[in-house]
């Protein structure tokens, strides 16, 4: 088959309501299920497409990450996500992302010497934390302020110019992960740490998140490892619901930093992101072994809209791969911090034991997802609950800058724009009040 087409001329469309016939082209790319074209379809046949959630619609040709649901195949510019997370730093695989070839030592170096030296924030900014209230969720805080870096980098927002476009995918990636430190320490109301440029990307974000002013940190070198994990296994994943929210941003020419900000605050949902802190609150809500067979039961029933959280997956209908890298790291954190026996993630631990003997999870495919096995890892480091999302925001955002610079680079913008089936009124004579 060809990138614009197949060759047998694709495909016949027949409206058995009016006889007509339409031919729609077939088009596909370099793996991965072919597509029906149907930019034409409405203007040709006068008839829209419906697919809500977009299950079945590709919305964009990509080369960055490939997914294979079935296979559970994970591939960033054709590398295994196993190999990537298994070998490795985070800031390899954002030059792999963003350029599409993993980086050889001396651009790996220039690269990571960028995102270093971007790490600090306009002094100026640190004051819009002082408007949240202390208690408020750090999501909320990352929404603001990512948003708000559009106010004060306008030197990096023409979004035509392939510098300035370099310049914020660099800012973004570097201070995302200052900025959600600076959100912990607000709410723990500890002073803010600025950056260390002798540390790596993980080891930088464990500084400014546990480190003191008032004695020396150096992060574990264990936990940096599993944060690096973890930054790499959230980096990208295809058209998710968040990365489709930056997409749409952007194609109304809105700057990138604008368009984080709504990624982020897409990922904020528990069915999205937002799981793993999802994951930790139904832990908490189970309480003890002996309750889960009655949540079990709850997560099967249809009539009750509960789900167990961490579990399923939108595309994988087999293993999620994120998920098996990340259970060995779950386990290793765990008897490094000598937690394998807290009672909550002893609690996982059962959970997941029974989710994958029961046959309603195992007949739907219904394994434990990458965001089960981050929430465990991520109450063992210590980082409280309101703060799972925020790190998978903080590794997301490469993959987010990545998507929207590939969409940058493809031409002529083309605003999202999906129509609806209307099911409302029709025209009616207006009534005016005196006559209601
Ligand atoms: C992420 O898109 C991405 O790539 C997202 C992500 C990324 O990296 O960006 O991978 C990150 O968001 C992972 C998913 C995290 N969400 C959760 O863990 C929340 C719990 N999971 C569910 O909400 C659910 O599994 C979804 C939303 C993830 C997927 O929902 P779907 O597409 O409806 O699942 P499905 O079509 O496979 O469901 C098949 C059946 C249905 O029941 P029946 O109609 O067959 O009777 O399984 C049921 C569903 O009701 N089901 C569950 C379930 N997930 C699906 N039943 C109980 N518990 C669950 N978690």
């Amino acid at each position: 088959m060809t990138k614009n087409g197949d060759k047998k001329g694709g495909a016949t469309l027949i409206d058995h309501e009016t006889g007509r016939e339409h031919r729609l082209p077939i088009v596909g790319g370099t793996m991965g299920p072919r597509a029906l074209d149907v930019q034409g379809l409405y203007g040709k046949t006068g008839l829209f497409t419906y697919d809500p959630g977009f299950t079945s619609t590709a919305a964009c040709r990509s080369a960055i990450t490939y997914i294979d649901g079935e296979a559970g195949l994970l591939l960033h510019r054709g590398y295994r996500i196993e190999d990537l997370a298994e070998n490795c730093k985070f800031t390899e695989v954002c030059y792999l992302l963003l350029n599409g070839e993993l980086p050889d030592k001396e651009q790996h170096e220039d690269f990571e010497h960028a995102i270093t030296y971007h790490t600090m924030l306009h002094e100026q900014m640190r004051d819009f934390y002082r408007g949240f209230r202390r208690d408020s969720h750090p999501m909320a805080i990352m929404v603001g302020v990512v948003g708000a870096m559009s106010a004060f980098y306008h030197d990096s927002t023409d979004i035509s110019d392939p510098e300035q476009r370099e310049v914020a995918q660099h800012r973004l990636i570097a201070k995302i992960p200052t900025i959600a430190a600076m959100a912990y320490r607000y709410s723990m109301g500890r002073p803010f740490m600025y950056p260390r440029n002798d540390l790596g990307y993980a080891g930088n974000f464990l500084y400014m998140t546990f480190g003191m002013p008032t004695e020396p940190y150096e992060p574990d070198l264990v936990l940096a490892r599993a944060m690096n994990r973890i930054f790499i296994l959230h980096a990208d994943h295809e058209q998710n619901a968040s990365t489709s929210t930056v997409r749409t941003a952007g194609s109304s020419g809105a700057n990138p930093y604008a368009c984080i900000s709504a990624g982020i605050a897409s990922l904020w949902g528990p069915a999205h992101g937002g799981a793993n802190e999802a994951v930790l609150n139904m832990l908490r809500e189970i309480g003890d072994k002996s309750r889960i067979p009655e949540f079990i039961a709850r997560a099967k029933d249809r009539d009750d809209p509960f789900r167990l959280m961490g579990f399923g997956h939108r595309v994988y209908k087999n293993f999620d791969p994120r998920a098996v890298v990340l259970r060995g790291s779950a386990h290793e954190v765990l008897d490094v911090l000598g937690r394998r026996n807290d009672p909550l993630l002893a609690l996982a631990l059962e959970l997941e034991k029974i989710a994958l003997e029961d046959e309603y999870f195992v007949e739907r495919k219904l394994f434990p997802n990458v965001d089960f096995y981050s929430g465990i890892i991520l109450e063992a480091m210590g980082f409280p609950t309101s703060m799972f999302t925020v790190l998978f925001a903080v590794a997301r955002t490469v993959g987010w800058v990545s998507q929207w610079n590939e969409m940058m680079e493809g031409g002529a913008l083309r605003i999202s724009r999906p129509r609806q089936i209307f099911e409302g009124y029709e025209e009616r004579e207006f009534i005016p009040m005196s006559r209601r």
